[in-house]
C-alpha cells in the first residue's frame, strides 16, 4: 500500500526517485507551474525540453526528463495542470487530483516519488494526496491467481511509493489532517476498486462477506460484520434477494457491517447493490453486456470501504452498510419472468425482467435499514443501462425523496472529485409499475428507465426517513484506457461521496 506524508522542504533538495511539478498551457506553449521550488538552472533546462517537446501543459501530459541540473531526484515528471500562467498559484481540485494521479500512475514502479504541485491551502494539499494516493493503484493479478508470473518465479509488482507532499502550505495541522485522511480513504478506496475487479469465479457472495470480515478484523478500528445465510434470508422473508439468488451455486447473503462509536451524533445507513456477477438469468444478457459483469457489486464495495474509512478515520456518527450479495444466474432452480415474489415488508413483487435483479436486492436491503430508523439511507448501485444513456460513463445519477438531502449528495459528490448530476423522480411515473399481478411491479418500460428503477427503491423506504440513490453503471467500472487518477476496471467511484457525507453528517 502507497504511503503518504507531507514535506515543507525545498522539492529539488528532497532526495527521491523522481520529482512531479505541474506546467501549464499558456499561449505560448507549455509553462512550469508555480510551486516547484526549483533553482534557476533546473527551470531554464526543464522549459528547454517541454519546448523541444512541443509540451501543451494540457490535462492528460506527462513529460519524464532525467538528470536535470540542480534537482537531486534522478528524473522529473512534469504533469500538465491545463490552462493557466506561471504564477496561477490556484487550480481547481480535479485538476491536481488527474495531474497528481496520471503522473503518479507513470511512475508507479519507483520507491520514492515526491509530488511540488501548487498547493496554496489545505483543500489543495488534499486534492494532491488524494490524486497521488489514486494514480498508484494497481490491481495485482498475482494476489488471487498467480499464473505465468507465478510459474516463471516472477515476483509481485509491489507496493507503490513512499509518496511525500510537498505543501506549499506549511505543515500545520489542517494540512497533516488532510494528508492522512488521504490515505486512510485512499487505502479504502483501493479495497473497493480491488473488490470489483477480483474475478467473479473468486469474489461471490460467501467469498465478499469473507474478505470483508477479513479486511473488518485486520483493521485497527472496531467493526463489526454479521452475515445472513441463504436459510436466514428465507426465514427472514427476504423475498427479493432469495429469488435473484436462487438460479446459482453461490447462494446469496446480506452482510451487515457496523461502526458503532461510543458517544455517536446519530445513525446512518448505507445500502449496496452486491451482485457478484449479473448474467441477467434467464433473460439472458448478450455477450457483450456481460463481459464487465463481475462489476455489478460495485455499490457494496463503495458501501464497505466507506464503513472502513468511517471506522478507521474515527467519526462520531454510527455507520451501517448493508450489501445486498447475489449472483444472478439462469440455473434450474431461477426465477421466471412472471414469478411474484414477497420482499422483506410483505410487499408482493411481479418479476417481469430476471435483470432488473439489482432493485430486488436492494428493496430487501432498503427494508431491513429502514427497520433501524437511521438519520438517513443512501443506496448506491450499478443498477441501469438507462443511467449511462442519459449520463454517460463518468456522472451518476442520484435521486431521492428529499430534494434537500438530494443536493447534499450531489456536493459532497462534487467536494470528493466524484461527479454526479440531480435527477427528478416525477410522480407521474408511478403508474408504470402498476400491474393486476401483485403489489407492485419491479419494472416500467424503456423510457426513464433510471427513474422508474429508483422510484421502485423508494417503495421500500421507511415513512419520514432521507433517501438518495446513487445510480453508478457507467462510472463505477472504466472500460477505457485509465485517465488522470481514474485507473482501468473498477474505479471505486463513490467512495469518496459517502465518506464526505458520513463527514458532514458528524459536522466536519
Ligand atoms: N447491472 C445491470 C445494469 C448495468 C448496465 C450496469 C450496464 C452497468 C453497466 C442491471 O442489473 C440491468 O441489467 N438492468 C437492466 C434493467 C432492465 C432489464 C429494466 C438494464 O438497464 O437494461
Ligand atoms: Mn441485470
Ligand atoms: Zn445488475
Amino acid at each position: 500500500m502507497t504511503a503518504l506524508s507531507v514535506s515543507t522542504k525545498t522539492a529539488s533538495d528532497l532526495p527521491v526517485d523522481t520529482l512531479v511539478v505541474g506546467s501549464v498551457r499558456t499561449d505560448d506553449g507549455a509553462a512550469l507551474a508555480a510551486g516547484h521550488g526549483l533553482p534557476r538552472k533546473a527551470v531554464v533546462h526543464l522549459q528547454a525540453v517541454l519546448a523541444d517537446l512541443e509540451a501543451t501543459g494540457a490535462p492528460g501530459e506527462a513529460h519524464r526528463v532525467v538528470a536535470v541540473p540542480g534537482v537531486k531526484a534522478t528524473s522529473v515528471v512534469v504533469a500538465g495542470l491545463g490552462d493557466g500562467t506561471a504564477r496561477t498559484t490556484s487550480f481547481g481540485a480535479d485538476a491536481l487530483r488527474d495531474a497528481a494521479g496520471h503522473a503518479l500512475r507513470s511512475v508507479r514502479g519507483k520507491k520514492t516519488v515526491a509530488v511540488a504541485l501548487p498547493t496554496p491551502d489545505a483543500e489543495s494539499v488534499a486534492a494532491v494526496a488524494d490524486g497521488a494516493f489514486a494514480g498508484c493503484y494497481l490491481y495485482d493479478k498475482a494476489a488471487p491467481l498467480a499464473g505465468r508470473r507465478a510459474r516463471k518465479g516472477g515476483t509481485a509488482p509491489g507496493a507503490g511509493p513512499k509518496v511525500t507532499v510537498v505543501s506549499g502550505a506549511g505543515q500545520g495541522k489542517a494540512v497533516r489532517e488532510a494528508v492522512s485522511r488521504a490515505g486512510v480513504v485512499g487505502a479504502a478506496r483501493d479495497w473497493a476498486r480491488d473488490l470489483v475487479n477480483t474475478p467473479p469465479n473468486l469474489l461471490y457472495p460467501q467469498s465478499f462477506a469473507d474478505a470483508v470480515k477479513k479486511r473488518a478484523s485486520a483493521s485497527s478500528a472496531k467493526i463489526s460484520v454479521s452475515v445472513l445465510d441463504e436459510k436466514a434470508l428465507a426465514k427472514g422473508g427476504f423475498g427479493g434477494i432469495v429469488g435473484v439468488g436462487q438460479g446459482s451455486a453461490n447462494p446469496p447473503r446480506i452482510v451487515t457491517m457496523s461502526w458503532s462509536p461510543s458517544g455517536a451524533k446519530g445513525s446512518v445507513a448505507l445500502v449496496g447493490k452486491g451482485i457478484t456477477f449479473d448474467s441477467g438469468g434467464l433473460n439472458i444478457k448478450p455477450s457483450t453486456g456481460m463481459v464487465t459483469m463481475k462489476s455489478d457489486m460495485a455499490g457494496s464495495a463503495a458501501v464497505a470501504a466507506t464503513v472502513l474509512a468511517a471506522a478507521e478515520l474515527g467519526l462520531p456518527v454510527a455507520v451501517t452498510g448493508y450489501l445486498c450479495l447475489a449472483e444472478n444466474m439462469p440455473g434450474g432452480g431461477a426465477q421466471r419472468p412472471s414469478d411474484v415474489v414477497v420482499m422483506r415488508d410483505g410487499t408482493s413483487v411481479e418479476i417481469l425482467d430476471t435483470d432488473a435483479e439489482g432493485r430486488m436486492v436492494l428493496g430487501d436491503g432498503i427494508c431491513l435499514a429502514s427497520e433501524k430508523k437511521p438519520d438517513w439511507i443512501v443506496d448506491i448501485a450499478t443498477l441501469t443501462g438507462a443511467q449511462v444513456v442519459a449520463l454517460g460513463e463518468e456522472v451518476a445519477g442520484v435521486m431521492g425523496n428529499d430534494e434537500d438531502f438530494r443536493a447534499r449528495v450531489v456536493a459532497a459528490g462534487a467536494a470528493s472529485g466524484e461527479d454526479s448530476w440531480a435527477m427528478p423522480l416525477p410522480a407521474a411515473l408511478r403508474a408504470k409499475l402498476d400491474t393486476p399481478t401483485a403489489d407492485i411491479a419491479h419494472k416500467g418500460d424503456r423510457d426513464g428507465g433510471m427513474l422508474t428503477a429508483a422510484i421502485f427503491l423508494g417503495e421500500f423506504v421507511g415513512e419520514g426517513i432521507p433517501w438518495a440513490h446513487i445510480d453508478i453503471a457507467g462510472p463505477s467500472f472504466n472500460t477505457k484506457a485509465a485517465r488522470g487518477r481514474v485507473p482501468k476496471g473498477g474505479t471505486g467511484y463513490g467512495v469518496g461521496t459517502l465518506v464526505g457525507l458520513v463527514e458532514q453528517h458528524a459536522g466536519r
